[in-house]
């Protein structure tokens, strides 16, 4: 199943795993990257205790990350936090990049309430793949998070674990008035929980569909 997802990311089925803090360990990401799709490690990657500090988390990441290396050749995803509320600057969001720009990982899933100009900026230059997911996305956010310059959006409603949004927007309410505005590729997040959602999915990206008699098409202009 070829589309801009799989080329942007280099896998063979446009499926991203979850980053889910604690939880996705280096054996998890390898085996969703053997599986074809893109395995993400997440936040506090094969751990069971906090990081002490920004370098120690640094440490252990890299030490993650060879191990991800060692299980798999396939492309993988590191979590990138954008740093929050309002700062332009993290020293552990800093310890991730410098870590990433040293093991060579190209692709990250970023994540903040805004996309933060100086990190785009950094990861562009550095020649990342920018997945982004709004943690509490609305389409006016999404609409922006596009015209900074990300390769391809992450779209989850409401239904989705992890952190919650602020607003209660459902994943079928909401992607499809993202699909139907943005250029870039969009991924369905949120309450799939098997074939049918992912199937769904894609209907959600249609730019133009026909059911019975009636036409669907997106609003934007045809420039
Ligand atoms: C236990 C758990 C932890 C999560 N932690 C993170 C995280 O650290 N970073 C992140 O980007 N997303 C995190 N998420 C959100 C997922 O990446 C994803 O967007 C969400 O799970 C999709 O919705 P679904 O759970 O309905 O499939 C987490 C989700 C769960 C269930």
């Amino acid at each position: 199943m070829i589309n801009r997802i799989t080329e942007l990311l280099g896998i063979e089925y446009p499926i991203i795993s979850a980053a889910m803090t604690w939880v996705t360990s280096a054996e998890f990401v390898a085996a969703v990257s053997n599986a074809g799709g893109m395995g993400v490690l997440g936040p506090n990657a094969g751990q069971t205790e906090k990081a002490t500090s920004a370098e120690d988390m640094a440490d252990r990441l890299t030490k993650e990350i060879r191990k991800v290396k060692a299980l798999t050749n396939k492309p993988f995803a590191v979590n990138y936090i954008f740093p929050m509320g309002g700062a332009t600057e993290d020293p552990f969001t800093n310890a991730v990049f410098d870590v990433l720009v040293k093991e060579n990982v190209k692709n990250v899933i970023a994540i903040g309430q805004h996309v933060v100009d100086r990190e785009l900026k950094r990861l562009k230059e550095q020649d990342f793949k920018v997945v982004y997911r709004d943690l509490s996305p609305t389409v006016e956010k999404l609409v922006e998070a596009e015209k900074s310059g990300v390769d391809a959006l992450i779209v989850t409603g409401y239904e989705a674990g992890g952190h919650m949004s602020d607003y209660k927007i459902s994943t079928l309410s909401l992607v499809p008035q993202i699909t139907s505005l943005v250029k870039i590729p969009v991924i369905a997040a949120g309450g799939i929980i098997d074939g049918r959602g992912a199937k769904a999915s894609t209907i959600y990206g249609c730019r133009r569909c026909i059911y019975g008699n009636k036409v669907y098409s997106d609003q934007r202009k045809s420039s």
